[in-house]
């Protein structure tokens, strides 16, 4: 490897800088914490229960949601449940098409959650994902020449009318800068910004009608999932705060001494609002493990990697991207990866942090009690609830039990009544820990395909005996607890997977074949008794005990 660029302290950037980031001299960035600060106030504004509702917007809506329910109820309902669910699915997913950018994006994130929605309803919204035509170039051109004040050709030498992507918001473009640089320009969609605000004020009056009504549902926490859906979205409309977020997560990137993640250095000069100009970066699809391994990646290495400095960035910075997904990653030839897309970034506060620290160190050395101070602390329980009763209510202490030695009527009969306990205790996400659990979903499903044979308690393991030795010293600061003082424990995390308390190493596909064989114990007894479908299994990420 030859010299780092200049810039290599300051972000985890590429070796070949198509210009050198110097955090006095970007203009774009001036002002940018105000304008941060209002686009939270707005987001807050916006969801803010109104006491006039946006009426034509709402009549918009249910005219278009509604008659897709009513089909449903009328042709689909009686069908049983899966083909009743598919109906609900598909003509929810083609109302929300109508509906435009804000409801394609909700429903592309209903499609992120594998194992926590119906697996019909994240199928079918899995299409929205690439269904979004494109706008026409003249449109492309317009916003650039409006938000740069010049002529397309002034800046760029080469422009690629046909957009490499085009998603709900924006639509990114190949270009070539007329100084020679390859570059990518993310481009907003005209109107979309107005249309994002008025969906939003409409959305926030109707969901707690519509959703209110559903028990269950508060334990996914609404009111908090609307909130984020807000703020996160009002946020991506400025592309100034997306190129700030490339450049903060590159810092603590830098910062822990990872250089297994390249972010795309954003321009100097050429960021707006709704125009994005960045280091154009390439590699493997993240979908295509094949040639990866074709080409000597280490795949296992690949993911371990990004796990890491993803856990370092939310556990000891407060910062992470939150939005992980096939789509905004890429593997380079050299085994890096490729991070893209800032516009949704994780930011916890101090003492939000310390919590969530509290909580996975927790969870690597079965400090239940901590565990749940810690849940506490975010927001997951009612303040007032009494630790140690949560915890002898909840059975968090038990040995853990080995889920496919257990009936589907035992497997039935425990989650219904953890449902009802946690409900009890007021118990439900909190909006800190959406963003993050999402990207655990993701990262779940990477080790699927990337390592699906390495020993997963051995990882786990390793990942943490690395951060009490690299940063046990400051984690006892913060936390009061000292890594280095405990011996790793992974009884929770076995609890979590389901596995019985002697089990040594298992590795994805194992575990895989268990959730499977406690699925088909669930279809059989569904089948036999037209009792309930099948709840997700327990596996990484599942939420029945917090590790
Ligand atoms: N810096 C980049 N270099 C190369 N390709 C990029 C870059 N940024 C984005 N892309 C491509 O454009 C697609 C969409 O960009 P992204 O920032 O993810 O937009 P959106 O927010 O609409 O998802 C990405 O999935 C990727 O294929
Ligand atoms: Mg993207």
């Amino acid at each position: 490897m030859g010299e780092r660029p200049a810039d290599a302290a300051l972000g985890a950037f590429s070796d070949t800088p198509p210009w050198i980031i110097d955090l006095d001299d970007l203009p774009w960035r001036m002002g940018l914490d105000i304008v941060r600060d209002r686009t939270r106030a707005e987001a807050t504004r916006l969801t803010a229960r109104r006491r006039v509702p946006p009426w034509r917007r709402i009549l918009r809506v249910l005219s278009t949601i509604g008659p897709a329910v009513g089909a449903w109820y009328l042709f689909d309902r009686r069908k049983g449940r899966t083909a009743s669910r598919t109906g609900l699915s598909r003509r929810l997913r083609r109302a929300f098409g109508h509906l435009g950018p804000t409801y394609i994006k909700l429903g592309q994130i209903l499609s992120s959650g594998e194992g926590i929605f119906p697996p019909e309803l994240v199928g079918e919204f899995k299409q929205l994902r690439d269904r979004v035509p494109p706008e026409t170039f003249a449109a492309v051109r317009s916003i650039v020449e409006g938000d740069f004040g010049r002529r397309l050709e002034e800046i760029f030498s080469e422009f690629d009318e046909q957009p490499t992507a085009a998603a709900s918001i924006a639509q990114v473009h190949r270009a070539r800068l007329r100084s020679g640089e390859e570059v990518v320009v993310k481009v907003q969609r005209p109107l979309v910004a107005t249309l994002v605000r008025n969906d939003l004020a409409v959305m926030s009056y109707l969901a707690p009608h519509l959703v209110g009504r559903i028990p269950v549902a508060v334990l996914a926490n609404p009111p908090a999932l609307i909130e984020l859906f807000a703020e996160t979205i009002v946020e991506e409309l400025d592309f100034r705060l997306e190129a700030e977020n490339m450049l903060d997560i590159a810092g603590v990137l830098a910062s822990t001494g990872q250089r297994a993640i390249v972010v795309p250095r954003p321009h100097p000069r050429l960021v707006t609002p709704r125009v994005l100009v960045m280091e154009r970066l390439s590699g493997f699809s993240w979908d295509d493990v094949d040639g990866m391994r074709a080409a000597g990646v280490d795949t296992e290495a690949v993911l371990r990697a990004t796990v890491v400095s993803f856990l370092e960035g939310a556990m000891l910075h407060g910062v992470f991207h939150g939005d992980l997904h096939g789509g905004n990653l890429f593997v380079q030839p050299d085994g890096r990866v490729a991070l893209l897309d800032f516009g949704i970034t994780g930011r916890l506060d101090a003492r939000r942090r310390q919590a969530f620290l509290r909580l996975v160190v927790g969870g690597t050395i079965n400090d239940v009690r901590g565990q749940v101070e810690a849940l506490k602390e975010l927001g997951a329980f009612r303040v007032d609830a009494d630790t140690d009763k949560v915890i002898a209510d909840l059975a968090l202490d038990a040995e853990p039990v080995d889920v496919t030695q257990m009936t589907a009527e035992e497997l039935t009969g425990e989650l219904r009544d953890l449902t009802k306990k946690l409900l009890a205790y007021g118990a439900r996400i909190p909006k800190e820990l959406m963003l993050f659990v999402k990207d655990i979903l993701f990262l779940d499903g990477a080790v699927s395909r990337f390592s699906p044979d390495v020993d997963l308690l051995g990882e786990i393991t390793s990942i943490a005996t690395y951060f009490a030795t690299r940063y046990g010293g400051r984690i006892a600061e913060e936390i009061g607890v000292d890594p280095r003082e405990h011996e790793v424990d992974l009884t929770g995390v076995r609890s979590t997977l389901g596995l019985p308390a002697t089990t040594e190493r298992i590795s994805y596909r194992e575990l895989q074949a268990r959730r499977e064989e406690v699925r088909k114990k669930f279809a059989r007894d569904a089948a036999a008794a037209g009792g309930p479908a099948a709840p997700a299994p327990p596996g990484p990420g599942g939420a029945e005990r917090p590790s």
